[in-house]
């Protein structure tokens, strides 16, 4: 790997570039020029789009006739990095220690789409030009929803057509093993509040004559789930298709055990989840309802006697083939209004949300990108589902009429959206090769 590469990652990490936060605004604009800038003077023809929220950078090549469009994605926008103080060193200020590049952002998504574009770059010093047409579509909203993307999609559907989209923002299922993932789970979130009294008051004064609000809020998340964790919101499983006997078996034998994993990678002291399922089945193929955040009354040093007016809550619920985001929110809404203890009032607002996803992996494109996989890794592909969300990927079908093959590189230990998240140096390489291979498997 030349050294500039090196370089080159450090500088698009240096960006604060936090999509939920409107104080890294400056951030994000500065990363998708800088983007832009790197992309025109590899010779594609770049543009920075403005959207009502955060500029979506667009590069291509030259197309010609009876070649294949390959449409790339990526985002440049990255999870907030809080709680810092659990950083070992500043998020935004990218360190190699033993192999690894360590800052917010490292695997998700800016190493990832930054070794396609150094592959583009390296195909392109070499042959002079790309043995397919390309889009390459890098954008700043993927971790709030990707609410500026689908509009930029209509809109720009004939300019934008394509055979495939190819995205590197997934996982592998161990270090050196090639993976190709074929589903993603769907997400769609959002916020309850809940209120009693019209101001905070007196515990002493008012206690025991009004409902107090985190007491009902507690109640009331309590109902989401019976005691074996699996989600009591009637209906809620009704949509969510089986696993086929050929996953399951697929997946028994995968070279990683996931129930190790799991517990590894996360400290629990035990594992959790359906019965019926191992951890790569509860991950990648069954529904949740999650409390993300949760608020409400004195948060400070000490104590004080207050009965809060107000409780809050942050919920996702993780969606999989065939359930439907809005019909998931209505039941939820449903039975959050029905299960509300006396005394309180409660809103619920509506968060972001995204579909979600399932194609063949053996079709022509499917196994197309298995061959770069096997080439660019030296390994067998493990064929896997995700448990993560791209929400756009489902709008590349809906929109653009055409499939998208999910071939990633973070680990398990990368710690994306955790504090310390880190990107290897080995995937790195490996993503440079493999956008070489797979673009010339989709060229032939
Ligand atoms: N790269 C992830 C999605 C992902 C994670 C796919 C793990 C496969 C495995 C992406 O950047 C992400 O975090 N998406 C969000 C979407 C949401 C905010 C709408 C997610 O999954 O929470
Ligand atoms: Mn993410």
């Amino acid at each position: 790997m030349r050294d500039n590469y090196l370089e080159d990652l450090y500088s698009l990490l240096r960006f604060p570039s936090v999509s939920t936060d409107d104080k890294y605004r400056e951030g994000l604009i500065e990363c998708a020029h800088w983007l832009a800038k790197r992309l025109t003077s590899i010779g594609l023809e770049t543009q920075l789009v403005p959207t009502r929220g955060h500029p979506i950078v667009w590069a291509r090549n030259q197309h010609r006739s009876g070649r294949r469009t390959v449409l790339i994605y990526g985002h440049y926008d990255v999870q907030p990095p809080d709680p810092l103080e659990l950083w070992d060193s500043p998020p935004f200020e990218p360190v190699l220690k033993d192999g690894y590049v360590f800052a917010r952002g490292a695997t998700d998504n800016k190493g990832q789409i930054l070794s396609h574009i150094l592959g583009i770059q390296e195909i392109i010093e070499h042959d002079r030009e790309l043995p397919v047409n390309l889009h390459l579509v890098v954008e700043g909203e993927e971790e709030v929803g990707s609410g500026s993307l689908g509009p930029f999609l209509k809109e720009n559907r004939d300019a934008l057509k394509s055979d495939v989209a190819v995205v590197s923002d997934t996982g592998m299922i161990g270090r050196g093993v090639p993976t190709l993932s074929y589903g993603l789970r769907g997400v769609t979130a959002m916020e309850i509040k809940v209120t009693g009294p019209k101001m905070d008051l007196h515990s002493g004064v008012f206690g025991g004559a009004v409902a107090n609000p985190i007491t009902a809020l507690a109640q009331l998340l309590a109902t989401l789930h019976d005691r074996n964790g699996r989600v009591a919101i009637a209906g809620f499983y009704d949509r969510a298709k089986p696993l086929e006997d050929w996953e399951r078996k697929a997946w028994g034998k995968l070279p990683v055990d996931g129930d190790k994993l799991v517990l590894e990678e996360t400290g629990v002291p035990e594992l959790f989840g359906e019965a019926g399922y191992n951890s790569m089945g509860r991950i990648w193929a069954r529904p949740t309802a999650e409390i993300n955040g949760i608020g409400g009354g004195y948060q400070g040093q000490g104590t004080k006697t207050v009965i809060a007016s107000h409780a809050m809550a942050k919920l996702t619920f993780r969606l999989v083939p065939e359930q439907e985001g809005d019909e998931i929110l209505n039941l939820a809404k449903a039975h959050l209004r029905k299960n509300l203890p006396s005394g309180v009032t409660m809103e619920i607002t509506d968060g972001h949300s995204g579909p979600w996803y399932l194609t063949d992996p053996h079709s022509p494109i499917g196994e197309a990108a298995q061959r770069a996989l096997r080439k660019a890794f030296n390994a067998d592909v493990a064929l896997i589902r995700e448990g993560g969300s791209i929400p756009i990927v489902s709008q590349f079908r809906s929109v653009l009429g055409i499939e998208t093959l999910l071939m990633g590189l973070a680990l398990a230990n990368c710690r994306a959206h955790s504090p310390n998240e880190n990107f290897p140096l080995e995937n790195f390489e490996g993503g440079i090769r493999l956008n070489k291979a797979v673009l010339q498997e989709l060229a032939s």
